[in-house]
This record gives C-alpha cells, sequence and structure tokens, in this order.
C-alpha cells in the first residue's frame, strides 16, 4: 500500500509528516521483532482486506494491534494468538513457530481461539461485549477482528481519580451484567474481567473487551491463565470447577476496586485466614468510608462469597437484584421529594422575595370568605318596621 499513515491511530499522513496532526505522535516506529511489521496487509476468508498498525496491547495470549479495513476505511482492532507460555518466535515470512514441545498444545489452542472468535461473532448482537467482526487464520496462526473501541479502560480511569461514585457506576453495570449473563448463556465465559478489560466508552456505557482467557464452557480440557489477585475467584487458582459464578466474582470484584479504589484482598489470603479463623480480610465498602445502600452493598459483597456455591449462580440473579435497589431508590427519592413539597415551609429568600402562604408570590390566592351583612339589615329593617307599625296602631 502506497498510501502514509500514522500506525498509532491509523489516518492518512503527508509524506513529509513525521508526527500525527491528528495523535500526534511519531510516524517512525522501532516496534519488537516478535510484532508484525507496521503496514502489513492481511486477508480474510470473507474477502476483507486488514492492514496492520501498532501493538495496543500484549498479554498472555496475544498481541492487540490497531488496524484498520481496507475497502471501508473501518478502524479495527486484530487480536493475533500469541500464547507466550508457547514460547512463540516470529519467522522471516511474518509467521509464527511455537516451541517444538508446545506444538500440540499450541494448535489446540489455535481452534479454541477461532471457535471462541466465532461464538463472539453468534453474539455481535449485545451493546456491552465488544464486537467481532471477523477472523481468520494466516501467518500459521489466528486473527480475531474486533470493532476499535474509542475509550477509556476503567484500569486507566482509576489512574486519575480515587473513587469512581456507587451511585454513578452501579447503574452503568448493569447492561452489562445482563450482557454477560445472555453470553454464559451462548457458552463463553471471559476468565478475565478485571478493570483493564472494561471499556468506559464515550458515551458513558461500558464494553467488555480481551476474550484471550475465554474457553467454551464446554470444552473440558483447562488451559493456564495468568490470574489477576484480587479480581480471580478462588476456583480459579484450580484447575476446574468454573462456571457463571466466576466471572461473576471477578465482575464484583472489579466494581468494588472502582468504587473504593482497592482492589480486593487476594482469595488464596482471603481463603487462609478463613481456615486460621480470622475475620475476612475484605471489609465492605462502607468500612472504607464509601456510601452506599447497605441492601447494595450486601448484594455485592453476596457477590465476593469465597465459596463458589454462596454466590449468585448466575449474572441475572445478581443484576436484577441490584436493579431492584436501583428502583427502590429511585422510588424512594420520588417520595421524599414530595413530602418535601408537602411540608415546605414558607420562607423569606436573601432576595425580599415574599412567599404567599407558602405559595410562590405570583400564585394568586384562592379567594377569601367575604362576610355577609344582608341577613342582620334585614332583620333590623323588619324589627323597625314593626315597631313603627305597633305605635301607629297605638297613636290611633
Ligand atoms: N477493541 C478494542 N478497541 C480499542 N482498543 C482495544 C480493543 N481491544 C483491546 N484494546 C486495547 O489494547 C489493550 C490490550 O488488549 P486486550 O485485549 O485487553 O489484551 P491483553 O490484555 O491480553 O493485552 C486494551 O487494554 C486496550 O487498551
Ligand atoms: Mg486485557
Amino acid at each position: 500500500m502506497s498510501e502514509l499513515f500514522c500506525p498509532h491511530c491509523m489516518k492518512s499522513v503527508s509524506p513529509q509528516t513525521r508526527f500525527c496532526p491528528v495523535c500526534g505522535n511519531g510516524i517512525e516506529v522501532n516496534a519488537p521483532a516478535h510484532h508484525l511489521p507496521v503496514g502489513t496487509v492481511l486477508r480474510s476468508g470473507n474477502g476483507h482486506s486488514f492492514l496492520f498498525g501498532i501493538v495496543k496491547g500484549e498479554g498472555g495470549f496475544g498481541l492487540t494491534y490497531i488496524g484498520k479495513e481496507l475497502t471501508s476505511g473501518r478502524l479495527v482492532a486484530i487480536k493475533e494468538y500469541f500464547p507466550s507460555r508457547c514460547q512463540p518466535q516470529r519467522m522471516q515470512d511474518a509467521s509464527i513457530r511455537p516451541q517444538e514441545r508446545f506444538e500440540e498444545v499450541y494448535e489446540h489452542g489455535i481452534q479454541s481461539f477461532l471457535s471462541e472468535a466465532s461464538m463472539l461473532r453468534a453474539v455481535a448482537h449485545l451493546p456491552s461485549i465488544v464486537h467481532v467482526l471477523d477472523y481468520f487464520e494466516a501467518n500459521h496462526t489466528a486473527y480475531m477482528v474486533m470493532e476499535y473501541l474509542e475509550g477509556s479502560t476503567l484500569y486507566h480511569m482509576m489512574q486519575s481519580q480515587e473513587r469512581i461514585p456507587a451511585q454513578v457506576l452501579i447503574p452503568k453495570f448493569l447492561p452489562l451484567l445482563y450482557d454477560l449473563g445472555n453470553l454464559h448463556k451462548a457458552g463463553v465465559l471471559h476468565r478475565d474481567i478485571a478493570p483493564d478489560n472494561i471499556m468506559w466508552m464515550p458515551d458513558g456505557s461500558l464494553k467488555l473487551l480481551d476474550f484471550g482467557c475465554a474457553r467454551s464452557l464446554e470444552d473440558g480440557r483447562s488451559m493456564t491463565v495468568v490470574l489477576k489477585p484480587g479480581f480471580a475467584p478462588i476456583e480459579q487458582y484450580q484447575t476446574r470447577g468454573q462456571g457463571s459464578y466466576t466471572d461473576l466474582y471477578a465482575i464484583c470484584a472489579t466494581l468494588y476496586y472502582c468504587i473504593t479504589g482497592k482492589v480486593p484482598p487476594a482469595s488464596p489470603e482471603r481463603l487462609t485466614t478463613t481456615f486460621d479463623n480470622q475475620p475476612d480480610p475484605l471489609v465492605p465498602p462502607s468500612a472504607l468510608g464509601v456510601s452506599m445502600p447497605p441492601e447494595q452493598e450486601q448484594i455485592l459483597m453476596w457477590g465476593l462469597s469465597l465459596q463458589p456455591s454462596v454466590r449468585p449462580q448466575n449474572m441475572e440473579t445478581l443484576a436484577s437484584r441490584l436493579e431492584e435497589t436501583l428502583i427502590k431508590m429511585t422510588q424512594m427519592s420520588v417520595t421524599q421529594m414530595s413530602v418535601t413539597k408537602m411540608f415546605d415551609v414558607p420562607e423569606q429568600t436573601g432576595g425580599g422575595e415574599v412567599m404567599n402562604n407558602g405559595y410562590p408570590a405570583e400564585t394568586p390566592m384562592p379567594p377569601a370568605k367575604v362576610k355577609s351583612f344582608r341577613l342582620p339589615l334585614a332583620i333590623a329593617i323588619t324589627g323597625a318596621v314593626v315597631i313603627a307599625a305597633v305605635v301607629l296602631l297605638c297613636l290611633l
């Protein structure tokens, strides 16, 4: 491709440009040798061609590049299967070779990666899950093409603020919890939910990304996963026994971290203290000064139960229970507003606006009752007429 582009944001640039006028980054990059060279173009089985930019993230399972679909010009994120535990090497022709003894595991991983991409593409209607647009095999590895998300991860957001208020975050989490429930029903577990894998979008919604560790629920084989202490539940330290409640713990841990600013204690540490008859080192958010309704806090702590069987067993239970607390809070605030209105004490404001019996000054007063003088007047007249008649009769 002859057109020059910025490898950081994929925008076209003119030949003399050294710094991108859009994102400000240098056009020249010195990428590590195991990355695909900037400017690589790969074609999927669906006939789409993708231009590769720089690597935006490098985890245990793969490399995530920024890219562009050449026909539409659409910005994409492309994940390349590159499992570090297979000690892969990038060859001269850009293909990947794992260490010989890991060849079988590596091949199996490619198939899992592709079947996962296919399952994710089938749930591309779920707004809180990153949309998979395409997937294909090339370079003796596999690629998953996703919509490019112009957001900031919760992890990044927490670098610039101490906490995110629970009242702000919990309503934002609800759609994500419901979508995650649907994802579980489709047979996909995430297994690596943490603040760095949830994107806060410019419209304020949240999106879950990084399905590198995800694996079909039906697949009995276990996979080595690099666990994130504080976010991974106890069953992830074992090879079996994972389910919807595994992601549920991780999402509650993420919520806990964002509203308290503290990473929950790692689950093995919690387990050890329980064996020693010591109190659970995971303290409720209110003990850290977080303001949230006790009912909401109880639900969050329920999701963070150490024992998988004690937790809510699916995302819908967690989501609907949290939703109930939000509805209750809204109803309470509406009632409170109307009670406040009913007992509003009339005040004279600093501006000198006089309240009119508790109504604003401009409100017309209800008509006052006018005293009637008609009856006494009639009695007096009748009396006078009677007296005059008696006097007249006496005189005659
Ligand atoms: N769809 C996407 N859109 C935009 N940026 C993305 C997307 N997917 C990943 N990224 C960026 O790349 C980083 C790493 O990607 P991720 O999928 O989490 O892989 P890993 O954590 O295994 O490196 C993310 O934190 C995010 O900044
Ligand atoms: Mg990640």
